[in-house]
């Protein structure tokens, strides 16, 4: 099993590297790793930040471990060179248009989260963000209006087949779930969002046991906190699935728990193709510092194994000591807690089971 490990910028390189070291610690000699740089890294040692080598790495692999890009320094570039280019070069070029975020509370741990812990409680939703398409990836430009106001335009749209493709993998999964799917949109303002309704619901008709509903997309950023417990699988476009998914990883307690597997049609030996990141970002803020809490990542590293690795009982291994580890009160500071990094990666790999 080839993992090509794209560590990136920030805090990146640290939180990855635990990550893999938890997966050494699960014995599995069949793993090979590669390594390559990306983001602002990329930039500084290649003049890019997405080299051609990197992307090779990427497509000579069964799976990518990635961790953030995003670099204050590169913030002046144009914007084909920033670091955020290289992730989404990476989804664009890999075809990963399906992107997973559970978002699950761990029990013993609603303290942490901001909301009422009877609230906190109930938390447990698979965002299903559709990942290579929307306002993301389409036209985009500055210019002048008629009154020579300078003016910024992204090109927002879907077509039936991205949205199909993107609805089929939600029930597909709702459907070994609870068989609730929620469908995100904005209909009421935004023709994107009517073809996308229209087409989510043309499908419900081939999964009969899904029950599917629609909500407006502000009113399910007000729902998941104030509500969250009807959510179980959640179905919606690039931009919102980005805000919405911040949104439930707070309601978690730290955007430093929230794992993620974007993945495409791709298939290896041994699962489906797939990337997986925190979804946290890069937090210059604390790089360097040894602080950052790295269960993101290795949370994501356990999807891998599940998802593209064919290796579902060491994911269950993994997730199981991170819960472990949580409810020993293992916390990072993102949690109010002290441990470092490394302390982080010790004590899940302390509890990983034999
Ligand atoms: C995420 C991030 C990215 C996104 C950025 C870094 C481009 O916020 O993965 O959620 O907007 O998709
Ligand atoms: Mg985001």
């Amino acid at each position: 099993m080839k993992i090509a490990v794209l560590a990136g910028d920030g805090i990146g390189p640290e939180v990855t590297a635990e990550a893999v070291r938890v997966l050494e610690a699960c014995n599995l000699s069949v793993i090979t790793l590669t390594h390559a740089d990306v983001g602002g890294a990329a930039y500084r040692n290649h003049g890019h930040p997405l080299p051609e080598a990197t992307l090779e790495a990427a497509r000579a692999a069964d799976a990518v471990l990635f961790g953030a890009v995003g670099d204050p320094a590169c913030d002046a570039l144009e914007r084909h060179l920033r670091p955020e280019q290289a992730i989404l070069g990476l989804r664009r070029e890999l075809g990963l248009f399906a992107n997973l975020r559970p978002a699950r509370i761990f029990p013993g741990l609603e303290h942490l989260s901001p909301l009422k812990p009877e609230i906190a409680r109930q938390v447990d939703t698979l965002i299903v963000r559709e990942l290579t398409g929307d306002v993301y990836f389409g036209d985009k430009g500055v210019r002048e209006t008629a009154e020579g106001a300078r003016e910024g335009w992204d090109m927002m749209a879907y077509s039936a087949p991205e949205i199909r493709r993107i609805a089929r993998v939600a029930f597909t999964t709702a459907q070994g779930a609870s068989g609730a799917l929620t469908s995100v949109d904005k209909a009421n303002v935004l023709e994107t969002s009517q073809v996308w309704r229209d087409e989510v619901s043309a499908m419900a008709a081939d999964y009969p046991e899904v029950t599917l509903s629609h909500m407006y997309v502000d009113n399910a950023a007000m729902q998941i906190i104030s509500n969250p417990a009807q959510f179980s699988v959640m179905v919606t476009g690039n931009l919102f699935g980005d805000i919405l998914s911040d949104l439930a990883s707070a309601a978690v307690g730290s955007i430093g728990l929230l794992p993620s597997a974007s993945l495409g049609e791709r298939q290896t030996d041994y699962g489906t193709f797939g990337l997986y990141e925190p979804i946290h970002g890069s937090a210059p803020d604390i790089a360097g510092r040894g602080i950052a809490n790295p269960m993101a990542t290795i949370l994501s590293a356990a999807m891998m194994l599940r998802h593209s690795l064919g290796r579902a009982l060491e994911a269950d291994r993994i997730e199981a000591a991170v819960a472990k580890a949580l409810a020993d009160g293992v916390l990072g500071r993102d949690l109010g807690g002290e441990h470092g990094t490394r302390a982080i990666g010790d004590a899940v790999i302390e509890r990983l089971s034999p």
